[in-house]
């Protein structure tokens, strides 16, 4: 666990996390990537690429998509070579899916919710329905009798498992009530499964939407190494896209605007899916200990109340009745850059990242409980 004690300077490394605050005693707490080095084998494969000097345009590895199946695999899902598609990030694909979908057809978007799933239609000009999750037991989740009573025929349903920013990771009991719902609306989803290797509890276990065969072909599911592994800035994803002619028309809505995934990025992806995951588990063991130090400084405190996520390195905080109503702003007052709840959808509510050492978290453990005293 050595690896991720190490301190290391973000500072003037142009790192979008840490230049918000750059000569601030702000411990930057937002976006989500971690303070830790990638690992060995994705630095190594790098290395390699790097030192053979030639970055000109590149194809795709050989073993890519032999590697993205079997992972599937060990999924449940059986998947088919030609059905996956490389993206530069699923940060683009939660915009340009618009394209594919009608403008009078019914999108549904739980909230809270990762910030691009509201911002995109926004930006594009489109009308969403809103299902807000219910907090059951400090768990966030989707209301499937709601879904079901709103969801209008052929609509179409933006899900992301496991869920940011609440780190609900659905279990097969709640994906087949949805794959019921799926088929029998005919529903599209466009599955967010980006953070589904995060999984903090050893009982859990991730169930891709795809792999209900009922409605496969309804799904668009995506994945990437960049949250696991730590390599979002090296910008490469992949969709699985059983259905043949939304994956055609997924394909041509991309070409010539959307770039193709980056050779860097290929490279860490098949490095860390194939010889990553002892270090995956280390990390988990490292992020369970950085959540307990922060749940255990929180729970004291009668106005805040935690999801405890079941995923993921981020962690969902309501807050009751706060009197300062700019949080970002009243948490770096304290020391501690956080992502505000309304971003996600959801007032009156903080995200905070802990990916990063442990000394980092102590420090702001004692940070966020001034702030919680003061709010
Ligand atoms: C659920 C979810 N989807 C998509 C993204 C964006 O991913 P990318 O960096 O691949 O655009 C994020 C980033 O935090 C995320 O949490």
């Amino acid at each position: 666990m050595k690896q991720f004690d190490k301190k290391k300077n973000r500072k003037n490394s142009n790192s979008k996390k840490w230049d918000r605050y750059k000569s601030k005693d702000i411990l930057p707490m937002w976006v989500a990537d971690m303070d830790f080095e990638s690992p060995a084998c994705i630095k190594s494969a790098l290395r390699k690429y790097v030192d053979n000097g030639i970055f000109g345009y590149h194809s795709e590895p050989k073993e890519l998509r032999d590697i993205l199946k079997k992972y599937l695999k060990n999924k449940g899902w059986n998947i088919k070579k030609e059905w996956i598609v490389l993206t530069p990030s699923v940060g683009a694909p939660i915009y340009s899916i618009y394209n594919l979908i009608p403008k009078n057809t019914q999108v549904i978007i739980p909230t809270p919710i990762y910030l691009n799933f509201l911002k995109a239609p926004k930006h594009l000009g489109r009308r969403v329905q809103k299902l807000p999750m219910v907090n059951d037991r400090e768990r966030l989740a989707i209301d499937f009798d709601k879904l079901s009573s709103i969801a209008k025929k052929n609509s179409w349903l933006m899900f992301v498992n496991p869920q940011n920013p609440g780190g609900t990771v659905y279990s097969k009991k709640e994906l087949k009530e949805l794959s019921k719902i799926v088929k029998e609306k005919n529903i599209t989803v466009f599955s967010d499964e980006l953070h589904c290797d995060l999984i903090l509890q050893r009982n859990l276990e991730h169930i891709p939407l795809g792999s209900f065969k009922t409605i496969e072909k309804n799904v668009l599911a995506f994945y990437s190494a960049s949250k696991t592994f730590n390599v979002p800035g090296l910008n490469c994803a992949f969709a699985v896209i059983p259905c043949d002619n939304l994956r055609k028309a997924f394909k041509k809505n991309a070409e010539g605007i959307t770039d193709d995934a980056n050779i860097t990025g290929l490279i860490a992806l098949s490095a860390a899916f194939k010889q990553g995951w002892t270090w995956r588990d280390e990390l988990i063991k490292y992020l369970n200990k950085n959540l307990e130090t922060l749940l255990n400084a929180i729970k004291n405190h009668k106005n805040a109340s935690p999801v405890v996520p079941e995923a993921t390195y981020l962690l969902w905080v309501s807050l009751k009745n706060p009197k300062r109503k700019d949080l970002q702003s009243h948490f770096e007052k304290y020391g501690v850059g956080i992502n505000d709840g309304i971003e996600f959808g959801k007032k009156n509510n903080i995200r905070i990242n802990f990916a990063t050492n442990h000394q980092n978290i102590k420090k702001a453990s004692k940070r966020i409980e001034e702030a919680l005293i003061n709010l």
